[in-house]
């Protein structure tokens, strides 16, 4: 029985390649909706490039929701500077044909939560907490019905991406963020502390291009392009790919191990602001609330992406 799966996304290049895995994957994961938020790029180009996806895997039956357009409490910051200015730049891809869904996301989430057997949703959230904090906020019984939370976000021995101490989808929303690990929901943290692990090297890059197909020639483009600025600033050997490792845990739980701590979000300095503080040596009384993941077996992440990806 597939899982059944929402994945709330700002894309953003690796965004697009989580979509692409999951909607490749309709054996395991049954996609019950894509949400689109603001933050790698504004709301009208997240769900933009939310529906382009579901047209370049051609699963347009698969619905898209556009979400909130800014933060709980803060101002938007965008990350143009990694993404581009579409968000999805390196790649030449068509206006989508496909109508945005209906309805507020937030009002979606809450409905699909509620419309299916308790414990059988999981939310991936692949970009800022906006909607699905203000599901929570709106309607806290999802908490209860809700099977998982996998998301992508915070940093701890690797510190920030967006100040010294926060990355990025939690420093746009950290009040979003406080809710979600305050929600008593269980949560798996894919954070930079094993995505920084996730680097698409040149042979992997080359697999994927090799493969050939029009989704594979459009990921490598996506990836190729937005891998550059993560290269000049860290020195790394690829871009870190981040949001994939969201929907590979959920394929092959075993490509990845950490380990079930507190993580408390910084909602008060600014010095700190979106920090995510993760106790992994139990040093504080707060409840364990997450799963931290710290390792990947990062050529069997690469082996599934481009399997799946081939697929398509
Ligand atoms: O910090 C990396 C995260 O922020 C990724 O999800 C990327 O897509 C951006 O949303
Ligand atoms: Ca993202």
């Amino acid at each position: 029985m597939a899982r059944k799966i929402i994945i709330d996304t700002d894309p953003g290049q690796d965004d697009a390649i989580a979509i692409l895995l999951a909607l490749a994957s309709p054996e395991d994961l049954d996609v019950l909706a894509i949400t689109a938020v603001a933050g790698n790029v504004p709301l009208p180009l997240t769900t933009v490039n939310s529906l382009k996806m579901v047209e370049l895997a051609g699963r347009p039956e698969v619905p898209v929701y556009a979400g909130c357009d800014r933060p709980m409490v803060r101002p938007l910051i965008t990350a143009e500077y990694v993404h581009g200015k579409t968000g999805l730049d390196g790649a030449d891809l068509p206006e989508p044909v496909t109508p945005v869904g209906s309805g507020h996301a937030v009002d979606r989430i809450i409905e699909l939560v509620a419309a299916n057997p308790p414990g059988s949703v999981t939310l991936c959230p692949l970009g800022p907490l906006t909607n699905i904090g203000t599901a929570l906020q709106r309607a806290p019984e999802i908490a209860g019905r809700l099977g998982e939370i996998v998301l992508m976000g915070g940093g701890f021995f690797e510190g920030g991406n967006t100040t010294a101490t926060a990355e990025f989808n939690i420093y746009v929303d950290p009040q979003a963020a406080d809710i979600v690990f305050r929600s008593g929901v269980p949560i798996t943290v894919m954070s930079l502390d094993v995505t920084h692990r996730a680097l698409m090297l040149p042979r992997h890059l080359d697999r994927l291009k090799a493969v050939g197909t029009p989704v594979a020639i459009a990921a490598h483009g996506l990836l190729t392009f937005y891998e550059r600025y993560d290269i000049e600033k860290y020195g790394m050997e690829g871009g870190p790919l981040h949001d994939p490792c969201v929907i590979a845990h959920l394929l092959r739980p075993g490509l990845f191990d950490g380990r079930l701590i507190n993580v408390t979000i910084e909602v008060e300095s600014e010095l700190t602001m979106g920090m995510t503080v993760a106790d992994w040596w139990g040093m504080s009384a707060r409840p364990r609330n997450a799963r931290w993941m710290r390792r990947v077996d990062a050529d069997g992440f690469f082996d599934l992406i481009v399997e799946r990806l081939a697929r398509l």
